[in-house]
């Protein structure tokens, strides 16, 4: 086998309403209460203060970014994965693409509130979750939003701990929040995401993430489209 035949590419893409059914089967497989397709379309509707991202997985580099989304170049963060995860390849073979996570923020003058974030169980544990909230700071900062909100299950642990790393810290709790089960909300902020130490320290996980993604994908024994293609969706192929 050759080499470049046994690796994996992660990466990033705005989420676009063809996304929303697999998005969908993520999230059945993520929660317990769901949203309608119908409210991933009203989000998607309103890019300027909702912002939603894809997380996608490829045995082949895809195109450069501008050519995939041309309205959409030039996030920063999102484009610098990659350039370091890929390289500028501007070839264009027959690609397919997996989703294998997703996430979603509001905006609101200078707050940035996560509203999702979820990963294909069979991926977790790779570093997506994290490429994923990369992105999901990325957008935040590209509407200048000073300081980032989320709400997390008191016994989602895993999570919070994912945002602890990004310099989330609990803030307050909502009592009951949750109508599945009456489970309350913790509260968690980042302190000013634009402050140069939190930029700092962003830059440094990043740097750490793109490592693990290198290694992710080279120690995954995918050979092709196919075989990524059994891995995310069972019942389909
Ligand atoms: C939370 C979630 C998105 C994390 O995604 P993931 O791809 O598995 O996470 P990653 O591999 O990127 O791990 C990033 C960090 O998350 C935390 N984490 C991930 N798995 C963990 C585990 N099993 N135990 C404890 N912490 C864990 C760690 O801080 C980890 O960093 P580390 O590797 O340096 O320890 C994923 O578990 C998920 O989809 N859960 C269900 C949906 C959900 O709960 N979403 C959050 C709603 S608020």
């Amino acid at each position: 086998m050759q080499q470049a035949e046994a690796i994996v590419y992660y990466f990033i893409d705005p989420m676009i309403e063809t996304d929303i059914e697999r998005v969908q089967e993520i999230e059945q497989q993520s929660f317990s209460t769901h949203w309608s397709a119908n409210t991933y379309r009203n989000e998607l509707r309103n890019p300027s203060n909702n912002r939603y991202i894809v997380g996608k997985a490829s045995p082949v580099p895809p195109p450069p970014r501008e050519e995939r989304n041309p309205d959409t170049s030039g996030r920063g963060f999102l484009s610098n994965v990659l350039s370091v995860l890929l390289g500028a390849s501007s070839e264009t073979p027959d690609i397919r693409y997996f989703i294998v996570g997703y996430g979603g923020l509001w905006t609101c003058v200078d707050e940035a509130h996560i509203t999702t974030i979820a990963v294909d169980p069979i991926y977790r544990g790779r570093g997506i979750g994290e490429l994923l909230l990369n992105g999901l700071i990325d957008q935040a900062l590209s509407t200048n939003a000073d300081l980032l909100t989320l709400e997390v299950r008191i016994s989602n642990v895993v999570a919070q701990q994912l945002y602890l790393k990004y310099g989330f810290h609990p803030f307050g709790k909502r009592t009951r929040y949750y109508t599945d089960n009456g489970e309350d909300a913790l509260i968690m902020s980042t302190d000013s995401i634009q402050s140069k130490s939190y930029q700092e320290r962003l830059y440094e996980l990043r740097g750490l993430l793109f490592e693990r993604l290198r290694q992710e994908a080279a120690d995954t024994p995918v050979k092709s489209a196919t075989d990524i293609a059994a891995a995310s969706y069972p019942r389909r192929y």
